[in-house]
């Protein structure tokens, strides 16, 4: 074991079905996503996140990301979570898949956001990575909820929400650029993934292999 995992056990963190691996973010992965971000994730007039990170020249967006990604793989403890984890099909980078909470220690509630480079999109493979996470956060991590939030106009969030099986949970409105705009939720709970399991499993496909949570269990535990 590498003594950066020894210090900081969230950078041993690994799911993985089939060609379908999470991972946690290198320096070298995260210059690779910064240029799969670059080159688009979604239409310019669309957005799909709260904080509009995705607007400006590629370069901008990169850069955005990495800065980003540096703040967020600090935060992981008792009382903060923001586990950014990189998706790879066949090994190469196509997205990130994200849960992030607070007071992780006492609640165990995260929220799932994701995106994957609009060239990749389409193909389930958003579907799957959500899947996978379930299981890292329910299996690997024992969390106990899991929320989702996607603006109304989003429709492929909105489906893999569904599709992966959390239950909608009412809807409200946020300012997004200077616009009320409706932001649905969703949750799962760790008795409803419980239910869900064989449906997820069938959706991934391949078998699910964890790897270095007990380890990222006692780090968030505190
Ligand atoms: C959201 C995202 C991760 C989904 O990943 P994806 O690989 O594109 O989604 P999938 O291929 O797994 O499709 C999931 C479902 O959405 C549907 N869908 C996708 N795009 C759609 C669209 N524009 N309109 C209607 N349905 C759509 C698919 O048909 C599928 O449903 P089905 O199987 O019932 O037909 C990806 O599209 C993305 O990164 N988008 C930009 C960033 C973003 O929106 N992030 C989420 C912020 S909350």
């Amino acid at each position: 074991m590498s003594r950066l995992i020894q210090l900081w056990p969230a950078a041993g963190l690994r799911a993985s079905s089939g060609n379908l691996e999470l991972r946690w973010i290198t320096d070298e992965l995260m210059v690779l996503l910064a240029d799969v971000a670059g080159r688009g994730i979604h239409h310019p007039d669309l957005m799909p996140f709260t904080f509009p990170w995705t607007r400006g020249s590629n370069e901008q967006v990169a850069r955005g990301l990495l800065s980003y990604q540096w703040s967020a793989r600090s935060t992981m403890g008792p009382n903060e979570v923001a586990l950014e984890m990189a998706v790879l099909v066949d090994g190469e980078p196509i997205g990130v898949q994200a849960a992030g909470g607070k007071d992780f220690s006492v609640l165990r509630t995260v929220e799932t956001g994701s995106w994957m480079g609009q060239e990749f999109q389409g193909r389930g493979l958003g579907t799957k990575m959500r899947a996978l996470m379930l299981h890292l956060l329910f299996d690997g991590l024992g969390t106990r909820v899991v929320t989702s939030t996607a603006y109304a106009d989003n429709p492929a969030s909105n489906r893999v929400s569904l599709k992966t099986g959390y239950e909608p949970d009412g809807s409200y409105e946020v300012v997004r650029d200077q616009t009320p705009t409706e932001l649905n939720r969703y949750v799962m709970t760790a008795q409803r993934f419980a239910t869900q399991r064989e449906a997820l499993g069938q959706l991934l496909g391949a078998p699910v292999t964890l790897e270095g949570t007990e380890a990222v269990r006692k780090q968030l535990a505190g």
